[in-house]
């Protein structure tokens, strides 16, 4: 087949060297981005005289009619062109004749691809911020019903102080709302245009670039042709942002798969969500929860690819930049996928809060307000820490909990302790001493409630304002 480059070769490429070299397989994906930039290019090009309107217009309905067929499976890809760049320029050709030629004026493939991963790094971007909001959304409502739902929050996986479940889903929140502000920020950063950069070093025509990212919505143009078709810059950001999405996703999944066993028996997933087992008849698997914890790894190293890909590539571009490309594909399917599934698993989950709570009583996570309150009555911190000690040794010989104690035991320990101990050590009023700052008492956690559905508002509105 005759190489759109050909002119310069005596010989036919070998078969294994285009198979070799080709991204056709995997770059098809862009051909959406990458006819969307061809109509705005070639329109620049109509406008600033650089070829005939008549010309610009025949290209343009070109692109369209091969972007319906492509939309409709009509069209076949081949290696021997090796990317969609140059697979839809020799569709052109064939489509409206040698004017098809003309498209590529002032353009290299160099800036080409790049404005093309631009363009779906911004629109990817932006599913994700969305995505986000709709799992913080999800688990901002399961907070509000789940107020007054005390658990033992755990350090060390031990027992450490009674939390609101509220408190807990509202960490995670948080965690999300970091990472779409993350996206937002790196937004800006994708959001520029490197067209107009040519192979390297510009171009010789007169383009208007301004207008090309118009039309297209880019906020910025690169300053630098070389940075524009050698920054990958954007693409790193993106993995980087979207590994510690699933981070904490993997973090969540781990917390539902240890709630969910018998052990814990904090949550039960809802049967939609989770798979049998082939022998074990009684079984219920959170296999949902573990694949996403199991595929975190592939994301985090799509960024470690690209970052060890770049390091040490000299300016500007150089053909190893093609395996940009799958890791961040494969990212983007498999954070679609986590968040689709996070948010509904979330959602359809059963609490079992009698089963938190007892826990919560049981484990001595009041030991510490046992100590606090004897402070309160004149005792050294240092002596009330060793008498509560002691009193928890006492309990776990005899297999009580810190309430269980009659006033004379407690009075034996320390003759401080008044009968306003038991209600200074349940669980609510425990939780609710923590009312300073970001802490887990009733008031706060209302509080903070509000803020976060002033903030998924804001989130929701830049997201009306931002172009796709
Ligand atoms: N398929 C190439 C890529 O994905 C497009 C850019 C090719 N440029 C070049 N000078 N070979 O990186």
């Amino acid at each position: 087949m005759m190489k759109l480059w050909g002119g310069r070769f005596t010989k036919q490429t070998n078969r294994l060297v285009e198979e070799y070299t080709a991204s056709i397989p995997f770059d098809q994906k862009l051909f959406e981005e990458d006819i969307r930039g061809s109509l705005a290019h070639v329109r620049m090009l109509g406008e600033c005289g650089i070829i005939r309107p008549g010309e610009a217009k025949k290209i343009s309905e070109g692109l369209k009619t091969i972007r319906e067929k492509i939309r409709a499976g009509k069209v076949e890809f081949s290696v021997s062109h090796e990317d969609i760049h140059m697979n839809i320029e020799k569709l052109l050709i064939e489509e409206i004749g040698p004017t098809g030629g003309k498209l590529h004026t002032g353009r290299s493939r160099n800036d080409q691809v790049a404005l093309d991963m631009h363009l779906y790094v911004r629109a990817r971007t932006l599913d994700l911020v969305k995505a986000l909001t709709a799992l913080q959304e999800v688990l901002v409502e399961k907070a509000e019903e789940h107020v007054d739902t005390i658990l033992p929050g755990y350090t060390h996986l031990q027992r450490a102080q009674p939390v609101r479940l509220a408190h807990h889903l509202l960490a995670y929140v948080d965690m999300f709302g970091r990472d779409a502000e993350r996206l937002k920020d790196s937004y800006k950063r994708v959001n520029t245009m490197p067209l107009g950069a040519g192979a390297i070093a510009g171009t010789t025509f007169p383009i208007r670039r301004e207008r090309v990212a118009e039309e297209l919505g880019f906020d910025r143009l690169y300053d630098n042709s070389m940075d524009a078709v050698s920054d990958r810059d954007y693409l790193v950001e993106f993995l980087s942002a979207a590994s510690l999405i699933m981070v904490h996703l993997s973090r969540l999944s781990e917390e539902l798969i240890l709630w969910s066993s018998e052990e814990f028996g904090y949550v039960e997933l809802d049967d939609a969500f989770c798979t049998g087992s082939s022998m074990m008849p009684q079984k219920k698997n959170p296999d949902v929860p573990e694949l996403i914890r199991g595929k975190t790894g592939r994301v985090m190293g799509h960024w470690v690819s690209l970052m060890t890909t770049l390091k040490a590539l000299p300016l500007t571009y150089n053909k190893d930049m093609q395996e940009d490309k799958e890791g961040v594909f494969d990212s983007v399917e498999t954070l679609k996928g986590a968040l689709a599934l996070t948010a509904p698993m979330v959602a359809g989950m059963k609490v079992n809060g009698e089963k938190m709570r007892r826990n919560a009583e049981e484990g001595f996570s009041n030991a510490t307000d046992l100590a606090d309150y004897l402070v309160t009555k004149g005792l050294p911190f240092r002596e009330a820490h060793e008498v509560v000690g002691r009193l928890v040794l006492t309990c776990l010989h005899e297999g009580k909990s810190l309430t269980d104690l009659t006033l004379e035991e407690y009075r034996e320990a320390c003759p401080l302790v008044e009968e306003d101990v038991y209600e200074k050590l349940k669980v609510e009023n425990v939780a609710d001493a923590r009312n300073a700052g970001s802490g887990t008492a009733r008031s706060r956690v209302l509080e903070v409630l509000k803020k976060k559905k002033i903030e998924l508002d804001e989130t929701r509105n830049w997201l009306n304002t931002v172009r796709y």
